[in-house]
């Protein structure tokens, strides 16, 4: 499937609006495309036993395996000027659902934007297929 990277980036900065981040005040917005053609979007949700924090990307996966999903084709990661790719837990959880090929694209702004596979982000993953 085609990605439309520009507009998979302005769903993660609509998203990013709304992050819960009172403790950081670091927002970030996450959109994910599904194999459907869905669009599921997240954002970090932070908490005051703040090992609790739950990442925009991994919001966006939730949201997006609630409503039946398991297949996907890219992600959005928005967190403001500077580019911010997935900490290795969301890396982690992505390599859960999504091939090594996924798209994560992370936007400085709408049409500034990185795109890695999610193989270069977690090179020799540790995935469901190695138990
Ligand atoms: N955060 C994300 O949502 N995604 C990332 O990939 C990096 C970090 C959030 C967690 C926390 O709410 C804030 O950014 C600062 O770490």
């Amino acid at each position: 499937m085609a990605v439309n990277s520009a507009l998979l980036v302005a769903y993660a900065r609509a998203a990013r609006v709304h992050a819960y981040c009172p403790y950081s005040g670091f927002p970030v917005g996450a959109a994910l495309l599904a194999s459907s053609g869905e669009v599921y979007c997240g954002v970090n949700c932070e908490s005051a036993s703040y090992g609790a924090t739950i990442c925009a990307e991994r919001a966006a996966l939730t949201a997006a395996v609630t409503a039946g999903e398991t297949a996907f084709v890219a992600l959005a990661v928005a967190a403001g000027e500077e580019p911010v790719p997935p900490c290795g837990v969301c890396r982690q959880v992505l390599a859960e659902f999504c091939d090594m090929d996924l798209e994560v694209i992370v936007a400085r702004s709408c049409d500034d934007f990185e795109v890695y596979t999610l193989g270069q982000l977690l090179p020799q993953a540790f995935t469901p297929r190695s138990l």
